[in-house]
C-alpha cells in the first residue's frame, strides 16, 4: 500500500473516530449538560451502566432523519435521538434501545421508529430480551402521521414478541401520549422517581378538560404509577437503581419462551429444617403476620425479588431462586387486609401467573385467604370479571405449579388460588390450615341461623355451634382424605418438600386444548 493510500486510510479513520463522538455527544454538550443537572444519565450513559463492561455494540449510529419540514433539513443529528444495538448482561445476549432526551427531546420520527423496530426484529429472530430504556417527548411533532406510523410498528412488535421474548420497559424521563402504549404492552415497567412521567393527556389539558389541578409526579409519576394505576412494576430513586433493577429482574428470566431460565448453583444446606417457621402462624386465626417472612425463610437466601410491592398489597408476587432454580411466588399476605383478593389483587397476580407460565417459571403459591371482598365498589367495579382472570390464569397455565396453603383457604378462593382441581401439581398443607367454604363464625350464623334464634342462651349455643365447626372443618384433614391435599406437612420442611416437588416436575409436561388462543375476561 503506498503512503499516499495509507494517509488517505488514515484520514478516515478519524473521520469515522469524530462521527462517533459527534453521536456519542447527542444534542451537543449543552444538552448534556441539562441532562446531567436533572439528575438523568445520557443514552449512552444508560445503556453502558445497563450492560456488562464493553458488551455493548451500537448499531444504526449515524442514522438520520429524513424530513426537511419546519427547518429540520438544518439539525441533522447522528442517531436521530435513540441508540440501540445488542450487549449482554451477566454474559447473556440483551437487545436495547436508549431515547436520547438531548436530540430533539427523544422524539420518535420515522428513522428513530425505524432503529427501534430493526432491534425488536433482531431479538425476535434470536431469541433475546429486549430492553428499551424511554425517555421521550412522543411523536417528532414535525413529521406528523409519518411518526405516528412509528409508534404503530412499535406497538405491532410488542404485541408479536410478546410470550416470545422478555420485554422490559424503564421510563426514565417524560412518555406521553399514545407513547405511552409501547411500554403498557411490555412486561415489566420501571420508573425512577422524581424524573419520570407517564400520560396520556398532561396537567394542561387535564385542567382545560376537568379543570382539575394536578402535577405531573401526582398524575404520572413513579409512584402515583407503581401503587394508584398498577402500570409499573417498580419505583427506583435514580437512573442506576432502574438500571439495575433490570438487570436483576433478567438474571431469573430464560431469553426466550423455548429456554429454560437460568439455575445458579444450589446453595450446600438446602433442605435444612426451618423451625422457626413451626412458630410463624399465631394462634388466634384472625391475627395477621407477614407472608415475607415466610416466603424469606424458604427461598434461598436473599433471593425474594418482589415485582408490583406496592400495587395491590394484600398480594404478594416476585421471582425467587429455590436450590439455584428461578420460581414465580404468589402469594396472599395477610398483614394487608388479611390477604383478602380484590380487583387489584386479582389482576396483579393474573399478570404475573402468565408471565411466568409464559416463560417456563415454576410457580409456588403460599395460601391464606380469607375470600374475595365484599362490597359495592367491588360487585360494580367487576371484582367476577377481575376475579375471573386470576382464576383463568391459574387454569391454562402449564408450568409446575405447587401451592402450600398456610392458613385459610376458603370459598371461591381455595378454587382459585391454584387448588389441584385446577392442575395445581402438588398442594401441601400446614397443620394450621383451614379449608372450607367460608370461616366458622360466617358458616354458623348461616347454617344454624334457626337453631341459635330458638336456642334459651343464643350467644353460648353459637360459639358452641363455631367450636363444633371449627373442628369438623377448619382443618386441613378433611381436604387431605381427599386427596385434595397431597400432604399435611411441618411447616419446617416446607423448602425440602418444595425443592424435591420441582425436582420431581422438572421434566412437566402440559398442554391445553388446541386453539387461536383463549378469551380471557379482560
Ligand atoms: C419534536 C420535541 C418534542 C416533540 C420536545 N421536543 N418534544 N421536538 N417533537 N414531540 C424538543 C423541544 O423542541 C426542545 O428542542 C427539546 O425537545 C426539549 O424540549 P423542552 O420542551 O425544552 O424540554 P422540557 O422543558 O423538559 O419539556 C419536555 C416535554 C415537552 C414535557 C416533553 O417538550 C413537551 O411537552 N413536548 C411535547 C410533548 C407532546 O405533546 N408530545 C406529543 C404527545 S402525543 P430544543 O431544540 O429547544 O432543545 C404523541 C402521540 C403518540 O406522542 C401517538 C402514538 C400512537
Amino acid at each position: 500500500m503506498s503512503n499516499g493510500a495509507a494517509g488517505t486510510a488514515q484520514a478516515r479513520i478519524e473521520q469515522l473516530r469524530q462521527r462517533r463522538a459527534q453521536n456519542e455527544l447527542g444534542g451537543g454538550q449543552e444538552r448534556v449538560d441539562a441532562q446531567h443537572a436533572r439528575n438523568k444519565l445520557t443514552a449512552h450513559e444508560r445503556v453502558r451502566v445497563l450492560l456488562d463492561q464493553g458488551s455493548f455494540q451500537e448499531l444504526d449510529p449515524f442514522v438520520v432523519h429524513r424530513s426537511d419540514d419546519f427547518g429540520l433539513d438544518r439539525q441533522r443529528i447522528p442517531g436521530d435521538g435513540v441508540v440501540t444495538g445488542f450487549g449482554r448482561v451477566d454474559g447473556r445476549l440483551v437487545f436495547v434501545y436508549a431515547q436520547d432526551f438531548t436530540v430533539f427531546g427523544g422524539s420518535l420520527s420515522e428513522t428513530h421508529a425505524a432503529k427501534i423496530c430493526k432491534i425488536m426484529d433482531m431479538a425476535l429472530k434470536n431469541g433475546a430480551p429486549v430492553v428499551g430504556l424511554c425517555d421521550s417527548g412522543g411523536a417528532r411533532i414535525q413529521e406528523g402521521v409519518v411518526s405516528l406510523s412509528g409508534y404503530s410498528e412499535i406497538f405491532l412488535r410488542n404485541t408479536l414478541a410478546s410470550g416470545v421474548i422478555p420485554q422490559i420497559s424503564a421510563i426514565m424521563g417524560p412518555c406521553a401520549g399514545g407513547a405511552v402504549y409501547s411500554p403498557a404492552l411490555t412486561d415489566f415497567c420501571v420508573m425512577v422517581r422524581e424524573t419520570s412521567n407517564m400520560f396520556i393527556t398532561g396537567p394542561n389539558v387535564i385542567k382545560a378538560v376537568t379543570h382539575e389541578d394536578v402535577s405531573f409526579e401526582e398524575l404520572g409519576g413513579a409512584m402515583a404509577h407503581n401503587s394508584k394505576s398498577g402500570v409499573a412494576h417498580f419505583a427506583a430513586e435514580n437512573d442506576e437503581e432502574a438500571l439495575y433493577l433490570v438487570r436483576r429482574l433478567l438474571s431469573y428470566l430464560p431469553r426466550n419462551n423455548v429456554e429454560d431460565p437460568p439455575r445458579q448453583p444450589p446453595e450446600t444446606s438446602v433442605t435444612t429444617p426451618d423451625l422457626t417457621l413451626n412458630d410463624i402462624i399465631p394462634d388466634n386465626p384472625n391475627r395477621p403476620y407477614d407472608m415475607r417472612d415466610v416466603i424469606g425463610r424458604v427461598v434461598d437466601d436473599g433471593s425474594f425479588f418482589e415485582v408490583h410491592e406496592h400495587f395491590a398489597p394484600n398480594i404478594l408476587v416476585g421471582f425467587a431462586r429455590l436450590a439455584g432454580r428461578s420460581i414465580g411466588i404468589v402469594a396472599n399476605q395477610p398483614n394487608v387486609l388479611a390477604g383478602v383478593l380484590d380487583i387489584d389483587a386479582s389482576v396483579k397476580g393474573a399478570r404475573f401467573v402468565r408471565f411466568c407460565d409464559c416463560f417456563n417459571i415454576p410457580i409456588i403459591t403460599f395460601e391464606d385467604v380469607p375470600g374475595f371482598l365484599p362490597g359495592v365498589a367491588q360487585e360494580h367495579g367487576g371484582i367476577i370479571r377481575h376475579g375471573a382472570k386470576l382464576l383463568y390464569a391459574y387454569c391454562e397455565a402449564t408450568v409446575p405449579k405447587i401451592t402450600v396453603i398456610t392458613r385459610k383457604a376458603y370459598g371461591g378462593a381455595y378454587c382459585v388460588m391454584n387448588s389441584r382441581h385446577i392442575r395445581g401439581d402438588l398442594v401441601y398443607a400446614w397443620p394450621s390450615a383451614e379449608i372450607a367454604v367460608m370461616g366458622p363464625d360466617a358458616a354458623v350464623n348461616i347454617i344454624f341461623r334457626r337453631e341459635i334464634e330458638a336456642a334459651e342462651d343464643a350467644e353460648a349455643t353459637r360459639q358452641r355451634l363455631i367450636r363444633e365447626y371449627a373442628e369438623r372443618f377448619a382443618n386441613p384433614y378433611v381436604a387431605a382424605s381427599r386427596g385434595y391435599v397431597d400432604d399435611v406437612i411441618e411447616p419446617a420442611e416446607t423448602r425440602a418438600r418444595l425443592i424435591a416437588g420441582l425436582d420431581m416436575l422438572g421434566n412437566k409436561r402440559d398442554t391445553n386444548p388446541p386453539k387461536k388462543h383463549g378469551n380471557i375476561p379482560l
